[in-house]
């Protein structure tokens, strides 16, 4: 994938900016109202999550549930102080002094827990991909829409400052038609390949197994299977779910392309990640929207270029990374081309070139600069992303990644799946509302 923003315009200036955070102030809710919310998992995004909270000063953690008891401690101290925990979540969805739940489990509970939580008049964040199917996806969406409640998916970087400024490039024109989008997301270390550590006192005592299954299929208790579930088809999703749902997300927002792909094909295999695990360690998905082809891969055997989105333009080319976003105009100065003229006579040559010349009377303008901008050291968008949330429960105006937003995202990630899974072409038909393999 190309990351060198510049290239088209070697040795241009480039104008570097250092983004700055919304202030506090502008995360204010109305009257300064503190949203009291409770977490249904507290673990390495559960804790993320608290961690993240801490920063937003218009929300309080009153409660947590996990499946797993050390996790509440884990829990309390991401949060730096004391609330009450359960191993059961629906006890939070009884307490009329909570207002919102946040959902950090494992993708098979995302349904389930959102629609217990929006039937007891909840508002709800729940972690991307919103779902683990599109039934689930669809039945959250239903339920969230007749419940009248609000409801943000988790993907953050959609209330990223990174994602703005690439959105006002995007939305301004200057990058001309973009009919090609390059996204990819290379990680490679056990963590980045979901071998997470599995804690010493795991055990049936500790964890509630029968629970964690619930509709998946029944079987022995397996740590593995608790920790890992990434890498399992009856809890997780993959690097669709994992990481694909990040990139839709983000390019979602930026070209307010907000619908699933008409069509998907994946390709892709498990190549070193041979540890019982059922889905890819290489993926890659060509997706098919109107006049936009969109290419997503993601590789857990190497770092390269780690996390990148570009846009090609027929004017301008923009480059993300995890911390800047560049714009890189496309030279178009019109020049006479003298290849195609190759082949002609002497005579025939110097008649187009006069004619061309005199079609092009004015100079071209000249190129605009390159811009580069960067986030501040420290920036945190889960942190937005989650003030953006309180100040919609207190409005109850729309959230920047709503319930119809989060699905289709998920979508994307089942459909580069099912293409994978079924070596087909994935379609999504809208009218059906499934996906259709052919
Ligand atoms: N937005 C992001 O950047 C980001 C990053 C990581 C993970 N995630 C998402 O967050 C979710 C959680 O991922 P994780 O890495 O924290 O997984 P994890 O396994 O570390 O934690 C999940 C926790 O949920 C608990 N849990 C599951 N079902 C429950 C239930 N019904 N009631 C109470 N507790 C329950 C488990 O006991 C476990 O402790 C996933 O959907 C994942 O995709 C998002």
């Amino acid at each position: 994938m190309r990351l060198s923003a510049g290239a088209a315009v070697a040795g241009a200036a480039v104008k570097a900016t250092l983004l700055e955070p919304a202030s506090v102030a502008a995360q204010m809710t109305p009257g300064g109202r503190k949203i009291r919310f409770a977490i249904v998992g507290t673990g390495i995004r559960g804790c993320d999550l608290l961690r993240a909270a801490r920063l937003v000063p218009t929300g309080v953690c009153v409660g947590a549930a996990d499946l797993y008891s050390t996790r509440l401690q884990a829990g309390k101290e991401a949060y730096g102080a004391d609330f009450a925990t359960t191993g059961d979540y629906r006890t939070l969805l009884d307490r009329k002094d909570v207002d919102a739940i946040f959902i950090a489990t494992s993708d098979h509970h995302h349904r389930r827990v959102t629609l217990d939580a929006v039937a007891a008049g909840k508002d709800v964040y729940c972690e991307k991909p919103m779902s683990h199917s599109v039934t689930d996806g669809q039945a959250m969406v239903e339920a969230v829409e007749a419940n009248k409640r609000i409801f943000q998916a988790g993907s953050q970087r959609v209330s990223s400052i990174l994602y703005a400024k690439a959105r006002e490039i995007y939305q301004s024109g200057r990058l001309g038609e973009v009919y090609e989008i390059d996204a990819k997301w290379n990680r490679n270390s056990p963590g980045g390949a979901w071998v997470y550590p599995i804690p010493p006192d795991a055990s049936p005592e500790t964890v509630d197994w029968k629970a964690f299954l619930v509709d998946a299929p029944d079987r022995p208790f397996e740590a593995k299977r608790f920790f890992r579930w990434r890498c399992f088809e009856d809890y997780g999703s993959g690097l669709g779910g994992d990481l694909f749902v990040h990139l839709l997300s983000g390019i979602q927002v930026i070209t307010g392309i907000n619908a699933p792909a008409q069509r998907a094909m994946s390709s892709g295999g498990l190549y070193f990640y041979k540890d019982g695990r059922e889905f890819p360690d290489v993926l890659h998905t060509l997706y098919e929207y109107p006049n936009l082809q969109l290419h997503v891969h993601c590789n857990q055997n190497n770092n390269d270029g780690g996390e990148g989105i570009v846009f090609l333009g027929r004017k301008g080319t923009m480059v993300m990374t995890g911390t800047s976003v560049t714009f890189t105009p496309q030279d178009v100065t019109p020049v006479f081309e003298s290849y195609g003229w190759g082949g002609m006579t002497a005579a025939q040559r110097q008649k187009g070139q006069e004619e061309w010349r005199a079609a092009h009377p004015v100079a071209a303008p000249a190129l605009s600069e390159v811009e580069s901008y960067t986030l501040p050291a420290g920036y945190n968008d889960t942190a937005d992303h989650i003030a953006n949330f309180f100040r919609a429960v207190v409005t109850r105006e729309h959230v920047v990644e709503d319930e119809v937003f989060g699905h289709n995202a998920a979508i994307g990630c089942h459909l580069a799946n099912q293409s994978y899974f079924h070596h087909s072409i994935a379609t999504w038909d809208a009218a059906a509302k499934t996906v259709k393999i052919s």
